[in-house]
């Protein structure tokens, strides 16, 4: 008890409070599915670092991957001077993502800055400014991703103002009397009071809500949804931030409905607890954007780059 009342006032003394910490247990060291705080008590890890841990802590083949890595260099910034695993990375990707056409893949950081990206990619091909997002989703804490977030406490509260153009639609939530039906009434809706569908770059979707409560998008809802992207020339960008690398049993969720994504964000249990984000999408998508246009200094790691190669060989 001595060691997390200490650990508590430690936390609140040099840390803003904005970074909440509900259970302070002291992280010692994990292996698999548990940690070990200070005082050597052990607990199975049901956080998983926010969905990251999908092949638990410390995997033996992502661990020698990152040492053979960070024997060899750790950083160059891809855009200076490229290498191996950032590549290999984008083409394992580009095989395994849902997306029949020709597909290419960007890596930075975050997940946040992944939506970010997505966003940008999605306007610049398109010419156009408005997003629309579903209520209850969550798509990170930049100022984009907040706007795009369906949720004011604890996320956007006090925030504002976000960007423009952005407009939420209701998820087809059963639990809280929604359902297909009803969400696409609401987008026509908003079609009709509030963007027209041709200034509309982007539809993002989580196919599973992560933060906004373990909500599974209805199959029909995510193809109809499709369908009407297809019609009006809208993007369609899958957040698979959370949802991705096996999380509901298929590598991707929109897997399940059969459902093919123009963009597609991926973060969390990409490199099994190194820091790397991406977003993969048709090729003639991704290459709208000029030399330059994406990147970013510690974008696509390669430590982080490594540890996901070895990833996807843990799955496969
Ligand atoms: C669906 C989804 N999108 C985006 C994000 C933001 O990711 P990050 O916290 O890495 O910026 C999250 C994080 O929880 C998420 O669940």
């Amino acid at each position: 008890m001595k060691t997390e009342a200490t650990l508590a006032e430690r936390i609140a003394a040099a840390i803003p409070r904005g970074v909440s910490v509900p259970i302070p247990i002291l992280a010692h060291h994990a292996s698999g599915a548990e940690v070990w705080d200070a005082d050597g008590r052990r607990y199975i890890d049901f956080g998983g670092g926010i969905a990251v841990l999908n092949v638990g802590h410390r995997h033996p083949h992502v661990m020698a991957a990152v040492q053979a890595q960070i024997e060899a260099f750790t950083h160059t910034c891809f855009g200076v001077t490229p290498y191996e695993p950032y590549i290999k990375l984008a083409e394992r990707m580009n095989q395994l993502a849902p997306i029949s056409v020709s597909r290419k893949t960007i890596f930075l950081t975050t997940g946040a800055e992944a939506v970010e990206n997505a966003v940008k990619i999605a306007r610049h091909a398109t010419g156009r400014s408005a997003i629309i997002s579903f209520t209850g989703g969550f798509h990170g804490r930049t100022l984009m991703a907040l706007a795009l977030t369906g949720k004011i406490n604890p996320y956007k509260a006090g925030f504002g103002p976000f960007p423009a153009d952005t407009f939420h639609a209701p998820f087809p939530d059963a639990y809280r009397g929604g359902s297909t039906e009803k969400s696409l009434a609401a987008i026509e809706r908003l079609f009709k009071s509030s963007v027209e569908p041709s200034r509309v770059a982007a539809i993002i979707i989580e196919p599973v809500q992560g933060e906004g409560g373990f909500n599974v998008a209805p199959f029909e809802f995510l193809r109809e949804l499709r369908a009407l992207c297809d019609r009006h020339g809208i993007v369609f960008i899958a957040d698979e931030i959370q949802t991705g690398f096996g999380r509901t049993g298929r590598m991707f969720a929109v897997e399940h409905a059969g459902v093919e994504p123009d963009l597609i964000t991926i973060a969390k249990s990409l490199a099994g607890g190194f820091p790397l984000s991406g977003v993969i999408g048709r090729a003639a998508i991704m290459d709208s954007v000029a030399p330059g246009g994406l990147g970013g200094t510690f974008a696509g790691s390669p430590v982080s780059c490594a540890a996901a190669l070895a990833v996807l060989d843990v799955f496969r």
